[in-house]
């Protein structure tokens, strides 16, 4: 049998559909919310309503552009959490109707596996086991996979997520939400070295980030106090600075991860992954220390329902199926 799937991503600002048939993902279809940008962050209930708006639209797309037909499709795969609880539920609700009208079985997927499970999209696919960095918006955790399914969380932040603290120091510095790929943009002609921030380190692999934002903010404001255009005259190496500083508390600890494993194979995963300081300097240690380096394509990176699909191909192959009674999860563990 090839199954034939349908996955939806609603989890936060996004609304996704993908298909994927016997393992190869055929699209990827993504509508982003640009709604968020002059509030400086996701408001919830506009995401929940955008996502009932676009969600029709990107599933008719993603089944066009696949060539199927809804009676082609053997499950329908959609995120459960972590996420908004009003955006998970446009997600939810949507596949619910689906599968009820179809008659087929519906799979729960859960974001931050589906992300790790992003790198056996394309190739090279990294083997088993290995070390994943995930980092996106409300999440940043080291994660030791076993195996498709079996993944555990061995290191995680105590506070702030990584691409939470891109974004607020990104927002202190006036630029509009989404700061993480901004401060990307403006540190490439940026020296890296410019202005020296403090590095948090917790206990065993965890990770904070709240102390570097109230650092960052006292840093802008005596900086202002001096020179109120400050900002404007310097942003591309303040932006190369915080980056320098971010990327420098994660891989610290992926080393450490891979040390205390002997695990090789580093993966990273998640919004933050597409920070281009990040791949170029995880892949510079990962040539000292000898690691292979698997990054996802770009698309794959950020939320989309193609990691979705292909986490729910591998909960097909086992038959993990939910009932039609599952409801959305806010915290979902790995
Ligand atoms: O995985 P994702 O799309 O959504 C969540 O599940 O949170 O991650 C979004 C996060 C945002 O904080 C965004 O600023 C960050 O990923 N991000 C970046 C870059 N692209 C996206 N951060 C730094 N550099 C980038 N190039
Ligand atoms: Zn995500």
């Amino acid at each position: 049998m090839h199954p034939v799937l349908l996955a939806i991503e609603s989890s936060c600002d996004e609304t996704s559909a993908s298909v994927v048939r016997n393992g190869k993902v055929l699209n990827n279809i993504i509508a982003s919310q640009a709604v968020h940008q002059k509030y400086g962050g996701v408001v919830p209930e506009l995401a929940s309503r955008a996502h009932q708006q676009n969600i029709v639209m990107v599933v008719h797309e993603a089944m066009d552009k696949a060539r199927i037909k809804p009676t082609d499709l053997h499950a329908i795969a959609f995120t459960r959490g972590p996420g908004l609880m009003g955006s998970l539920l446009v997600g939810v609700s949507f596949a619910k109707g689906m599968a009820m009208g179809l008659n087929i079985p519906m799979i729960e997927v859960n974001h931050m596996q589906a992300h790790v499970l992003a790198h056996f999209i394309d190739d090279p696919k990294p083997s088993f086991p290995f070390l994943c960095l995930t980092v996106s918006g409300g999440h940043t955790q080291i994660v030791l996979v076993r195996d498709y399914l079996d993944m555990e969380v061995i290191g995680q932040t105590r506070d702030d997520a990584v691409g939470e603290a891109f974004d607020k120091a990104a927002k202190m510095m006036g630029l509009p939400y989404p700061g993480g790929p901004l401060i990307d943009k403006y540190a490439k002609t940026g020296n890296p070295h410019a202005f020296k921030f403090p590095v948090t380190v917790m206990p065993g692999l965890d990770f904070s980030f709240s102390g570097i934002k109230t650092a960052f903010l006292y840093f802008l404001r005596d900086s202002k106090q001096k020179n109120p255009s400050f900002v404007d005259e310097n942003i591309s190496d303040i932006c190369a600075s915080i980056q320098h500083n971010l990327v420098k508390m994660l891989l610290d600890r992926v080393a450490e991860a891979s040390e205390q494993t002997g695990i090789k194979q580093i993966a990273i995963a998640g919004g933050v992954s597409a920070n281009t300081g990040l791949q170029t300097s995880l892949k510079a240690l990962g040539e000292k220390k000898g690691w292979d380096i698997f990054v996802p394509a770009f698309e794959y990176c950020t939320d989309n329902a193609g990691m979705i699909a292909m986490a729910a191909h591998y909960k097909f192959l086992k038959q993990q199926f939910s009932t039609l009674d599952v409801t959305p999860l806010a915290r979902m563990p790995i």
